[in-house]
């Protein structure tokens, strides 16, 4: 079910530049958290060069007879070196296979790599050669430069760019979780929401870092990208181009209202709200937490403007796992500009005081919660109204 792949990269073939990914088709949940809806690929490469090998990030831990099968479907059975972009365990965690593979193999990563890495694998310093941001290593015809590419999401990532043929090895920086046969991205929509899908779950919480890397790239003018998960883009534009407009401080006029009713009420001040918007021809996205992934919820909150939380009150907070989706959006960091909220409840509540605090990370202006007492009522709906006036208003100003 696994599918190993060890090919070069089409026409890139006579460069001798080989794709090794092991497709997880059945994945479903990454750091116990993130859904995986489409599964994911943890993929490798190698570059050939006319003097030395070089293998580009290895694979997941979970995977390494579909890894070792990768490495032997390969027409070279030498590899010099081990280039570690990043020390997470689904790029890193078979390194040790590597270097009892091909004997005297050494990792080439920089400093902070290096570190993590012998704090997590069974690894020792001499296994290591060291290199500083700008660095070359050469293979004889061909030559790798590193650039340093820090919380992209972790302190010690890193990009290795193969200077003659212009090649960009990103590891998981502009990668997408999505398990498919194909080397090559289609460009589809599906590729593309999966990609912001992943941008969302990792890479939103460093938007400034990412902004800065992201010119680093296109400086460089790849003409292929080849992250470690998912597709490889021949067209860089379509990867590049989406990420530029997710990290840019644009929003777009949308309002978002992730939800939990347990009894109707929230159900009924959802539905009353998403046809108010609708009705001032705005753009509305009802979520229902208790039945959408939260992939769902971290792609929308990419670029919606608003986000306005409809929750139940529940031992005088929010409904547990509404609390949850506020403590995750705030580790995101949208940049959405407008927050609001409107909470039911039977005998008191603290909702508006705990949302704030659940979501103290975000620069949004908040815009009148409302707290509605049992069903709503024709002043409750009045006052919701009221408060998608001033959104909309908020949009126009
Ligand atoms: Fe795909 Fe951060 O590991």
């Amino acid at each position: 079910r696994d599918l190993v792949r060890s090919r070069g990269l089409g026409d890139v073939y006579k460069r001798q530049i080989y794709n090794i990914g092991v497709i997880d088709w059945s994945r479903r949940l990454f750091d116990e958290l993130i859904p995986l809806p489409d599964g994911t690929s943890y993929n490798a490469y190698l570059v050939v060069g006319s003097e030395k090998t070089a293998l580009i990030d290895t694979s997941d831990p979970s995977k390494p007879e579909e890894f070792r099968r990768g490495l032997e479907g390969l027409p070279v059975k030498k590899v010099d070196y081990v280039i570690a972009n990043h020390a997470e365990q689904d790029h890193s965690g078979l390194i040790p296979l590597v270097l009892t593979k091909y004997t005297g193999a050494k990792v080439v990563t920089n400093e902070k790599c290096k570190e993590i890495l012998l704090e997590h694998l069974p690894l020792k310093t001499e296994d290591f050669i060291v290199v500083s941001d700008g660095q070359t290593l050469s293979l004889g015809n061909k030559t790798l430069r590193f650039f340093f590419a820090p919380w992209v999401h972790w302190p010690e990532t890193m990009l290795t760019f193969l200077v003659e043929d212009r090649i960009l090895f990103p590891c998981d920086f502009l990668g997408s979780h999505y398990a498919t046969s194909e080397v090559y991205s289609d460009d589809s929509q599906r590729i593309y929401r999966a990609a912001k899908r992943y941008y969302a779950e990792i890479m939103m919480p460093f938007r400034s870092f990412v902004q800065k890397h992201l010119a680093t790239v296109r400086g460089l003018d790849p003409v292929l990208i080849c992250p470690s998960h998912g597709p490889v883009y021949k067209n860089p534009n379509f990867i590049l181009s989406a990420y530029e407009s997710w990290v840019s401080d644009d929003v777009e006029p949308r309002v978002l209202i992730p939800y939990i009713s347990m009894h109707g009420s929230t159900e009924a001040i959802v539905d009353h709200l998403v046809n108010a918007f609708v009705q001032k021809k705005m753009e509305v996205i009802p979520l229902n937490m208790s039945v959408s992934d939260l992939g769902e919820l971290a792609i929308d909150i990419v670029d919606a403007s608003t986000l306005l939380f409809a929750t139940p009150t529940m031992l005088l907070g929010p409904h547990p796992q509404m609390l949850y989706t506020m403590v995750l959006t705030n580790a995101l960091k949208p940049k959405t500009k407008y927050l609001s909220l409107v909470t039911s409840y039977g005998w008191g509540t603290k909702v508006v005081e705990a949302a704030k605090g659940a979501l103290g990370n975000l620069k949004a202006e908040w815009v009148d919660p409302i707290t509605i007492k049992g069903f709503p009522k024709a002043k409750d709906y009045e006052a919701m109204d009221r408060l998608v006036d001033l959104i909309v208003k908020k949009h126009h100003t």
